[in-house]
Parts: structure tokens; C-alpha cells; sequence
């Protein structure tokens, strides 16, 4: 759709959180019949983070997103979790984020696997229209708690994280130019678990499948944004697979190095990861003011979604 909001909002605050342990691939080498060689050509991941709660690293990541934009708990409106490992089945991991960080207002998760954090960007600046003034908004995830380690087709892939921005109403510049969300049920099977169970995956057609999800949904954000691949800065894209993001890329006309990648140290954490890969591009310095970033995700469900926003203040 094209944003039509009456105030606008701007992101003011990020931060990232991961475990302390770090799994490497020679560790999965170990136990699994795989490769170095193979996970990294295949991939582009060379290590993943394991451990924690979902809902631990996502306050560690909202407290640093507070902090970055100089506001304490207690001025947030509204908590949104994007996660698709909820730490328990009732209540919401968002009541527990709330509760350990101070929040006032509401709290809810949503789930749209690993397009979910633009979902939930979408979604913030759908309320900041409505009148909230400020909104955190939390990307976090612990899949190593629904990954079967002895699966090598799943294994070598994902990891745990979380990163988090401050939405904040700005009265009149919206940062959120135009977007895209989608969803194709009839494909969930490719991606699945059952609830306290493991993820089951074709991951070649979802591979097949992820390229096409992310050009299209990205080219439909950026024509209802009314700009072109040319006026993007940065394009942020989920952190799945580097071949996925290359295939993709190539065909949206971007070089590689307009595109964040974090994946090589983090594997996939799903809706975790354009947070956290937006984080890395501010942290080193590779956001201005007034750039235009494109934010785009697939992932089960099948979703996908992208969202072209301009950063900061500058616009
Ligand atoms: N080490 C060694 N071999 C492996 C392996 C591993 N860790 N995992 C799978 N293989 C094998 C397969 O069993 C297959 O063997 P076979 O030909 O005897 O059946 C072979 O490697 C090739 O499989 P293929 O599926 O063609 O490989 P691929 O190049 O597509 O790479 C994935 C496999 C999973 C890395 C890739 O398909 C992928 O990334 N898919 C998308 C997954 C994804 O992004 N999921 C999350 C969505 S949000």
C-alpha cells in the first residue's frame, strides 16, 4: 500500500542483543555429516549465536533501543514482539518483555516468521497514525530451541538474537514511504513445526521460492513508494542464506555492497535479523540522514513483506 498517514514517525532509537556462546561451523562439523566448505558455500555462515530466552534477549535489545533514543520504559505506548519462538505457548513473550522492562502500555506479539519485523514496522507506524507517540518494537528469537541439531538440513542455518527500534511520532515527516506484505498459506508446509516440536523444510523450494518473494514484494514497496532500486542507499534484506540475497540483488539491479549482511556470524534468526542487520548498518556508519533503506523479509508461511523508509531526520 502507499503510506497515507496523517503524523508521521520516525525511528530514534536501535540496539541488538545476541548470546554469549557462539557455535561455529567446525562445531556442527563435529556432530553433524556436513562440511565447512559445504555450509559456507552453500550459505555464506560461518557461525551462529545459541542461548538465552527469547524473551531475555529482546529486553537486553529494547533496553539498548531506549537508550539510543534517550527515552526511559515508562514513556512507551506500546510493545510489539516479533517472534516466532515464543518462550511459552499463553502467555504472549511481549507480557514478559513488559514486565521486565517497565513498559506502561500494551504488549503483543506478532508472528510472521522471518518477515516479521516489517510486519511489525508496518504495524507501528499504523498506530503512531492513530496517535501513539512512541513505540518500541522488538525483533527476537531463539530457533535453536526449535532446531533439531541432529538435522543437518536445518542445523547449519539458524541462530538466536534480537534487535529493537524506538518508533517515534514525528507530527509531520513519516519515515515509512511505501510497503508490501503478503502471504501465501497453501505453501506453509515447506516450512513448518509442529508446537513444542522441531522445523521440517524443502529447503530448496523455499529457496526457489525466497528469490522470487523478495523481488517482487520489493518491487512493489518501491513503486508505491514512488522511487527506484537507483534512490535506495541500502537495502537490509532477511539474513537467510548470502546465495539468496545474491539472486535476489542481482535481479533488483543492486550491487552487493549496497545490501546488509550480518548472516555470516549470526545464521538465520529470523525475524530477528533486519533488525539486526539495520543496527549493524547504523553502528558502522554506513546510514545518513535522509537515506533511503530498503527493508525487505520472507520467510514462512509462506510471507514476505518490504517497507521503504527514509532514515532519521534529514528528509
Ligand atoms: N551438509 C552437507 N550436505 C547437505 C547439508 C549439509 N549441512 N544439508 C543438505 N545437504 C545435502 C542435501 O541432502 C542434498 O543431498 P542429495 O542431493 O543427496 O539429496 C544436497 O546437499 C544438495 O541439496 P540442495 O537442497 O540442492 O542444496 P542447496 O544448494 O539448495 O542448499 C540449503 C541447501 C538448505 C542451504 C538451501 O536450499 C537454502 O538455503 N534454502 C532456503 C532455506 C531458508 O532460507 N530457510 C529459511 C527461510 S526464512
Amino acid at each position: 500500500m502507499q503510506a497515507t498517514t496523517r503524523t508521521g514517525g520516525l525511528i530514534t532509537g536501535w540496539g541488538a542483543a545476541l548470546p554469549d556462546k557462539v557455535v561455529t561451523n567446525e562445531d556442527l562439523v563435529a556432530t553433524l555429516d556436513t562440511t565447512e566448505d559445504w555450509i559456507v558455500e552453500r550459505t555464506g555462515i560461518r557461525e551462529r549465536r545459541v542461548g538465552g530466552t527469547t524473551a531475555g534477549l529482546a529486553v537486553e535489545a529494547g533496553q539498548r533501543a531506549l537508550d539510543t533514543a534517550g527515552l526511559s520504559p515508562t514513556d512507551i505506548e506500546l510493545l510489539i514482539l516479533c517472534t516466532t519462538t515464543p518462550d511459552m505457548a499463553i502467555p504472549s513473550t511481549a507480557s514478559l518483555v513488559q514486565d521486565e522492562l517497565g513498559t506502561p502500555g500494551g504488549a503483543v506479539d506478532l508472528n510472521a516468521a522471518c518477515s516479521g519485523f516489517v510486519y511489525g514496522l508496518v504495524a507501528a507506524h499504523g498506530h503512531v497514525a492513530l496517535g501513539y507517540e512512541r513505540i518500541l518494537l522488538i525483533g527476537a528469537e531463539t530457533m535453536s530451541r526449535v532446531t533439531d541439531w541432529d538435522d543437518r538440513n536445518t542445523a547449519v542455518l539458524f541462530g538466536d538474537g534480537a534487535g529493537a527500534v524506538v518508533l517515534e511520532a514525528t507530527g509531520g515527516v513519516d519515515g515509512l514511504l511505501g510497503f508490501d506484505l503478503g502471504s501465501d498459506g497453501s505453501a506453509r508446509h515447506l516450512l513448518e513445526a509442529d508446537i513444542g516440536g522441531f522445523m521440517r523444510m524443502e529447503g530448496r523450494e523455499v529457496f526457489r521460492r525466497a528469490v522470487r518473494a523478495v523481488v517482487d514484494t520489493a518491487n512493489r514497496a518501491m513503486q508505491r513508494a514512488g522511487v527506484t532500486i537507483a534512490d535506495l542507499a541500502l537495502v537490509v534484506p532477511h539474513q537467510a542464506n548470502i546465495r539468496i540475497i545474491e539472486s535476489a540483488a542481482r535481479r533488483l539491479g543492486i550491487s552487493m555492497d549496497r545490501t546488509v549482511n550480518v548472516l555470516e556470524t549470526t545464521g538465520n534468526t529470523s525475524a530477528a535479523s533486519i533488525p539486526m542487520g539495520l543496527v549493524h548498518a547504523v553502528e558502522s556508519g554506513r546510514l545518513h540522514g535522509g537515506d533511503l533503506v530498503l527493508l525487505v523479509g520472507f520467510g514462512a508461511g509462506m510471507s514476505w513483506a518490504a517497507a521503504v523508509i527514509r532514515w532519521g531526520t534529514g528528509a
